[in-house]
């Protein structure tokens, strides 16, 4: 591929998106951009600040002031975060307590402010495929292949279920339901870059597929609206 490509993936919580991408990343020789890893960034970095994310998102705006985030290729086809001069530890973010605070983050309009051309310019490292909740209709509105990737909420349960370390101690599937559907509807009914299918995007109904089908069906289409 010589030129460069954009490929923009949304869609609700646990949905199976970051495998995917990751999948169409490697296929297609792109970077693979998690911007849900950046939000978990800015939340996990409030709690170890002990501010309350809920009660004083002021703290968390008036702490953006301080905090540096850039990004680093891996080498590996996906990039570090260093945060405040340091690669930050990814599996520090995937807690239970980073998630909900994660999206509680991503209310305050600062923070998004704050975050959108520093995700625009990931489009620099060359072709990717970049995933989140706002990136086919807030941060790359011109890319060149959109998707919606979603599931029932039963078969969400069931995959955070299985991705042992997200989960806080003795939670249920049930648990874990109910916290990815609080999730969702904060991510839903924010008033800034709300999660909602992009009119442009494909959407992709998950359910009873393999993350090698959904790649399939997300590089085909990619394919065609790219004219490869
Ligand atoms: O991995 P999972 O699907 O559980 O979530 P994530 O992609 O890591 O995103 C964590 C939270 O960050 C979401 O619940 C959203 O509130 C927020 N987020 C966002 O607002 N916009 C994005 N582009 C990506 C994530």
């Amino acid at each position: 591929m010589s030129n460069l490509y954009q490929i923009a993936i949304d869609g609700p919580a646990a949905a199976g998106k970051s495998t995917v991408a990751k999948l169409t990343a490697k296929r297609l020789g792109a970077f693979y951009v998690n911007t849900g890893e950046m939000y978990r960034t800015i939340a996990w970095a409030s709690l170890k600040e002990g501010i309350d994310v809920v009660n004083a998102p002021e703290k968390v705006e008036a702490a953006l002031k301080r905090w540096t985030m850039t990004f680093q290729n891996d080498g590996k086809g996906e990039i570090d975060i260093i945060f405040n001069g340091h690669p930050v530890v990814k599996a520090e973010l995937r807690t239970a307590e980073v998630a909900m605070a994660s999206s509680n983050v991503a209310k305050i309009p600062a923070v998004r402010t704050w975050m959108l051309q520093k995700q625009r310019d990931c489009r620099l490292l060359g072709t990717i495929i970049m995933e989140g909740r706002d990136i086919c209709t807030v941060v790359l509105p011109d890319a060149t292949a959109k998707f919606f990737i979603t599931a029932t909420p039963e078969e969400r349960a069931r995959r955070r279920f299985a991705q042992s370390g997200e989960i806080a101690p003795g939670a249920t599937i049930q648990s874990v339901a109910a916290e990815i559907a609080e999730r969702d509807r904060q991510d839903e009914n924010r008033p800034i870059a709300p999660l909602k299918p992009s009119p442009d995007a494909t959407v992709i109904f998950t359910d009873g597929m393999t993350p090698e089908q959904v790649t399939d069906k997300v590089i085909a289409v990619f394919k065609e609206k790219a004219q490869l």
